[in-house]
């Protein structure tokens, strides 16, 4: 018998506007916590299912998590989850409630201590039941056994288990036609970068991560500029919560790799969106991997455009990173390190930020080493 993959399934779906309250009817008897942020409370997005679920159970709203959320933040949701009993877990937002309330599910539900689960496949107990709304297409959080939690010094740190897959998810256009323009753009190239690191991660692409990152990049390709210049489109947001999640099942069947290594230190110390730190560690990471990954990459260049199927592999390798650096503008991100306050001579503590991310660089087509991130830093500037 030889070793290989064990692949992720994902969670049971509800797709399509208007679905979130549906919920209420599939998640167990009992108190119900619901882990949402400030901002997206505000907006009122969850309404309609905290009316739903409120109708027949007691409902704990935990609505402090932070943008990259912290470990406080986690524990406090474990207190609030725990004093009142609750039976199950909803996360309500972007990536960083959902990684909340994975782990608040998992360390409610398995009395695990966090500092014993850090890492891959050590979070082996039961979690409560667990069901996740994204309300950014982006992460793809609602599809993974990962976590990121940005603990003391700025290091952002995940849990990688199949304990964390959620037992359901909603993808419903309704919840992000309100989404800013920037954020929009944001999300959707971190979820391009999960399906183009997906599709080159050295050690688990197998064929399925494969059809699930072409497809996903497929549709965030054709929908991620119109998501931006009309953000009522409720067809080209509903696309972009597809792509978003089926880039999401793809990486948690082939891990991402050096853009996410390289963008992790952006976040935790700048605390610059996780997007657009993707965004800025696009074309040199890409670049720096462009003959290892000549292939693959010019595989995907076809997807975002057919005509790249006639050109040779290196032109086309070279047409995909060219691509996403024009998706990347249109979608009006700005794309240099210089043009978010970071200097140059960040670059050397950067990179030795980044080398704590081996999770990730050993699923880059090519070793990168802590001089050569310091020259991606530098030409990234
Ligand atoms: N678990 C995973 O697999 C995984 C993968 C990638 C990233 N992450 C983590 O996810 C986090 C980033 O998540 P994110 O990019 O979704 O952002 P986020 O959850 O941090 O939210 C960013 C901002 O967008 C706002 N927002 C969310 N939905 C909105 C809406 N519909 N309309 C208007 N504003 C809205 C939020 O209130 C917040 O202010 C990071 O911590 C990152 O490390 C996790
Ligand atoms: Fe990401």
């Amino acid at each position: 018998m030889t070793s290989g993959p064990i692949l992720n399934p994902g969670p049971r779906l509800l797709i399509g506007s208007g679905r979130t309250p549906a919920l209420a009817d599939l998640l167990p008897d009992g108190p119900v916590l619901l882990v949402t942020d400030q901002a997206v409370r505000g907006f009122g997005l969850a309404d309609p299912l905290m009316a739903e679920l409120a109708k027949t159970r007691d409902l704990v709203v935990f609505d402090s998590v932070e943008a990259d959320p912290s470990r406080a933040t986690l524990i406090a949701a474990v207190g609030a989850g725990r004093a009142a009993g609750v039976q199950s877990v909803v996360g309500f937002g972007g990536g960083s409630p959902m990684d909340v309330a994975k782990l608040a599910a998992y360390l409610l539900g398995s009395r695990d201590d966090l500092d014993s689960i850090w890492g891959v496949g050590l979070a082996k107990g039961r979690r409560l039941p667990l069901a996740l709304v994204p309300t950014t297409a982006g992460t793809g959080s609602e599809a993974t056994p990962v976590a990121i939690i940005t603990v003391e010094g700025g290091e952002k740190r995940g849990v990688n288990s199949p304990a964390l897959i959620p037992d359901l998810a909603v993808l419903d256009a309704e919840l992000t036609l309100g989404k800013p323009r920037s954020l929009t753009a944001a999300t959707g190239i971190d979820a391009m970068v999960h399906a183009i690191e997906a599709y080159t991660s050295v050690k688990a692409k197998n064929p399925v991560s494969d059809m699930q990152a072409r497809e996903a990049l497929r549709l965030l390709g054709a929908n991620l500029v119109t998501a931006c210049e009309e953000p009522g489109n409720r067809e080209a947001r509903q696309a972009m919560l597809v792509g978003a999640h089926l880039a999401g099942l793809a990486f948690a069947n082939a891990p991402v790799a050096g853009v996410h290594a390289l963008a992790y230190p952006l976040g935790g110390i700048h605390h610059l969106p996780h997007g657009l730190t993707n965004a800025l560690m696009l074309r040199p990471v890409l670049s720096f991997n462009a003959e290892a990954a000549r292939q693959p990459y010019a595989e995907l260049a076809a997807i975002l455009e057919p005509e790249a199927a006639m050109l040779g592999s290196q032109a086309a390798a070279s047409r995909l990173i060219e691509r996403m650096e024009q998706l990347v503008v249109a979608s009006g991100l700005q794309p240099r390190l210089r043009d978010h306050g970071i200097g140059r001579e960040e670059a050397p503590m950067l990179a030795r930020e980044a080398m704590k991310q081996q999770r990730l660089l050993v699923n880059n087509p090519v070793p990168i080493g802590e001089e050569d991130a310091r020259r991606l830093y530098e030409a990234a500037w």
